[in-house]
């Protein structure tokens, strides 16, 4: 018995929903093509930075001379990236090579945090072919004086400016830490987030006690990152009907890919299972997925999708307290004697 699993991203028909996100191996024709051959579903190219954006800009002035000392610690500052996509053109270039190489849904990425000259980008992207964007927005407030009203502001009026200026489909990356995320995520989809990528790892600092320094370290995911997403693409799901809605961090199996369906995904992301195992690994995921549908007699993702979503579940005080006291209780009585 065979499984439709096909679903509908971003208005974007994909033959299942394994997506493989932003990462190092949608950075490359090789590795991008060795994805489509597994068998995925669409996939993200790495972001285009507001930094890239900004740092090219300058380099431009600094030739002609516009501001000879202006901010000239900034570019020296600047990592080197590598290859050609460390300018804005370059990665144009790239995204042309992509949509004329592959015959499944090529969405760009986007990546920053202020507003300036580097959303204009956004409409670049758009001529060059992608089928879609996803707006990958990280910000940091440091400012005692800026409130979360303050920030939830500067994302959706970042989101509404973008919206304007494409026509495709837009996708917005956010990280998990929003006191009153379906609030705001309404007012992202009412700026014109077609999509919700949920959620975004930010890079947590360590120090290094040799060298007394702060070093930002990137460490993959685990697979128990997954449950933010699952928690709240079941709360989100019905709320908002008409939103696609992305799982990113944790996803490293088809167990997992399952269960973010279930609660409501309309496509799941994988990027550190990916690196790990190898472009490969999308076939194994998605054979196993079609696997357990058989085993549990869904005839498609469609059926399955939300099923389990928080107005579908019994359980739905699971999604919200957990349970908290009755599962604190339990846990003491079955590990503290
Ligand atoms: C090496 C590496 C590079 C990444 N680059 C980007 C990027 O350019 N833009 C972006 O939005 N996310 C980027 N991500 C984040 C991934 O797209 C993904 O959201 C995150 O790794 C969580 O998913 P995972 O647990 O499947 O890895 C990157 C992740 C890794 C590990």
């Amino acid at each position: 018995m065979s499984v439709d699993l096909s679903t509908v991203y971003l208005s974007l028909e994909l033959r299942n929903p394994i997506v493989a996100s932003s990462g190092p191996l949608t950075g490359n024709l090789a590795s991008l093509q060795r994805l489509e051959e597994a068998g995925v579903g669409a996939v993200v190219l790495p972001s285009l930075f507001e930094e890239q954006i900004v740092h090219d800009q300058l380099e431009v002035e600094r030739l002609y001379e516009f501001h000879a000392d202006a901010n000239a610690e900034s570019l020296d500052f600047f990592p080197e990236l590598n290859d050609q996509y460390s300018t804005p053109n370059a990665y144009l270039q790239r995204l042309e090579d992509a949509k004329r190489r592959l015959s499944i849904p090529v969405i760009a990425s986007l990546n920053g945090a202020s507003d300036g000259g580097w959303i204009d980008y956004a409409r670049q992207i758009e001529s060059a072919g992608a089928d879609a964007l996803e707006l990958n927005l990280y910000f940091v407030p440091t400012d005692p004086e800026m409130s979360s009203a303050d920030v939830e502001q500067r994302y959706v009026d970042l989101v509404a400016k973008v919206r304007d200026s494409i026509q495709i489909p837009l996708a917005v990356k956010i990280g998990a830490q929003f006191s009153a995320l379906p609030h705001f995520a309404g007012q992202l989809a009412l700026a014109g987030a077609d999509g919700l990528v949920l959620f975004n790892r930010y890079l947590e600092p360590d120090i290094d006690l040799d060298r007394l320094h702060i070093k930002p370290e990137l460490v993959f995911s685990q697979p128990f990152e997954s449950r933010a997403s699952l928690r709240w693409i079941a709360i989100l799901r019905d709320q908002l009907p008409t939103v696609s809605l992305a799982a990113t961090s944790g996803v490293h199996s088809s167990e997992t890919a399952a269960k973010l369906l279930l609660v409501g995904a309309d496509a799941v992301m994988m990027t550190c299972a990916l690196i790990t195992h190898g472009p490969g690994f999308v076939t194994k995921v998605v054979a196993e997925l079609a696997d357990w549908m058989v085993e549990k007699e869904y005839d498609s993702v469609g059926q399955l999708r939300g099923s389990m979503s928080r107005d579908n579940t019994p359980d739905a005080s699971a999604l919200e307290r957990a349970n908290y006291v009755q599962t604190l209780a339990e846990f003491t009585s079955r590990h503290v004697v």
